[in-house]
């Protein structure tokens, strides 16, 4: 049992970031390269041509973006570590002073009276590992274990909820099968591999957290309902089902690939590949699950040309014939559809697939921001409608009896949204390009507004 989750009456409240997408400052104090800075120097591979080397500047605006969660009021800061930082070559070698930055980092948000919760993987591969081959091969799950206990040996006194990986969905099937993220290789069978390696690698990782003493290590995994728009969809909705969620799922929670699985990636019943003991690393690993949620797949087969959102590439679902997304609006910037009933569905079938504790890592919404108040500020409505229905869907299912801990907004700030660079917006504060001037838009004061009530609540 974790003794360091938010385990409050009501539910807590947090805003998240990812290093890549805020930090900028990307050569500096020793950093190495990652996968997302040769990605994005790649024509074509990042919408508007950009890249992460400025992305907020958040490294040497530490102080200001940490005043901006105080300011929210929230009892949580979800954040990642920039592996490159702190092992330029992703092994051997740990550079100190990268290691500082997450000191400053983790000891102004507690002298804030905000709790971190770090991200230790959020999809900035230190190249040379790619170089080695990536997360299609093992050594990168062993490098990720020692890298983990390097972090943790320095932070553990003061970071307490610990999350391994950031979606492994995204890094294995857009990385590797769709070409749409870093790495951009197309290649299904390295991205089963992959898969495999990445779960392998949250499970070693968490091992060596559990042996120094960690109770709260979970990992974030992007889960969505799957619903088929007709009774001829079934099949497919199934195969996306099983790449999208059971894999993660299933070692987790029984130990297994399930066969339907396996029909679909071969890989995964690869003995070379999933070796003995495997499984049982990853088997009951988890204290708690991080699930992040912004729109449910709505899945169809057709041989018409290819609808859906953002990420959303049939491609990222090999073996799955014929498949369409089809997502009814209202969608957001991103083309994701507005459903907050998805959510509420998820979160009670994970809490009773797995038992554990569940925290909404991530949700929110990127809009246009075009709607702006007197003071010049963001109006953006829309994104509080989102925010609050949403919220009101955890409620509901933590009323159905799901354990959900707490609700963490993406994102505090407008960031590099990977392929999509700078040109979808989902933070709370909007970021000026040109000076990195931030203004709170609406959404941030709604959401400080909300968790400060809930605060006092708590205290009384
Ligand atoms: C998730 C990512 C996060 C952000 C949101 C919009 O897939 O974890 O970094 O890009 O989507």
């Amino acid at each position: 049992m974790s003794a360091h989750l938010p385990a409050g009456p009501a539910l807590a409240y947090g805003a998240a970031t990812a290093a890549y997408q805020v930090e900028g400052s990307t050569t500096a104090d020793g950093r190495g390269a990652s996968i997302w800075d040769t990605f994005s120097a790649r024509p074509g591979t990042i919408v508007d041509g950009s890249d992460g080397s400025v992305a907020c500047a958040s490294y040497e605006r530490l102080d200001e973006d940490l005043d901006l969660v105080a300011g929210l009021g929230v009892g949580h800061y979800r954040f990642s570590l920039a592996w490159p930082r702190i092992q330029p070559t992703g092994a051997g070698q740990v550079e100190a002073r990268g290691l500082a930055y997450y000191d400053r980092l983790v000891d102004g948000l507690l002298a804030r009276g905000v709790a971190p919760m770090a991200t230790l993987y959020h999809w900035d591969l230190p190249q040379p590992l790619e170089d080695a081959g990536g997360w299609p091969v093992r050594g990168t799950a062993e490098r990720f274990a020692d890298y983990a206990s390097i972090v943790h040996d320095h932070l553990g006194d003061r970071v307490k909820v610990w999350a391994t990986l950031n979606e492994p969905w995204c890094s294995a099937y857009l990385g590797y099968a769709a070409g749409k993220h870093a790495p951009g290789r197309r290649d299904p069978a390295a991205a089963h591999r992959a898969a495999h390696h990445l779960m392998l690698g949250h499970g070693l990782a968490a091992s060596r957290l559990h042996e120094a003493g960690s109770d709260a290590v979970g990992v974030v995994l992007n889960l969505a309902p799957v619903w088929p728009e007709r009774p001829e969809a079934e099949g497919a909705a199934h195969g996306v089902d099983a790449i999208l969620n059971r894999v993660w799922l299933g070692p987790l929670v029984d130990g297994s690939y399930d066969s339907a699985l396996l029909a679909l990636a071969p890989e995964l019943g690869d003995p070379e590949v999933v070796r003995d003991g495997d499984l049982e690393v990853v088997h009951g690993s988890a204290d708690w699950l991080g699930v992040n949620y912004y729109t449910p797949m709505r899945v169809d087969v057709g041989d018409d040309t290819e609808t859906g959102g953002v990420g959303q590439d049939t491609s990222a679902y090999p073996g799955v014939d014929g498949l369409r997304f089809r997502p009814r609006p209202p969608v957001t910037a991103m083309g994701w559809e507005v459903e907050p009933r998805g959510l509420e569905e998820l979160l009670v079938d994970v809490a009773a697939r797995t038992g554990l504790p569940l925290v909404v890592t991530e949700n929110g919404a990127a809009y246009a921001d075009d709607v702006r108040a007197e003071d010049g500020s963001v109006a953006d409505d829309d994104r509080v409608t989102y925010l609050r229905g949403h919220i009101e869907a955890v409620e509901r299912a933590r009323t159905a009896g799901a354990d959900v801990r707490a609700y963490i907004a993406w994102t505090l700030l407008d960031n590099f949204e990977w392929a999509e660079g700078y040109t979808k917006t989902f933070g709370l504060v909007e970021v000026d390009k040109t000076d990195q001037t931030r203004t709170p838009k609406a959404s941030y004061h709604w959401f400080a507004q909300l968790a400060h009530a809930d605060f006092l609540r708590i205290k009384v």
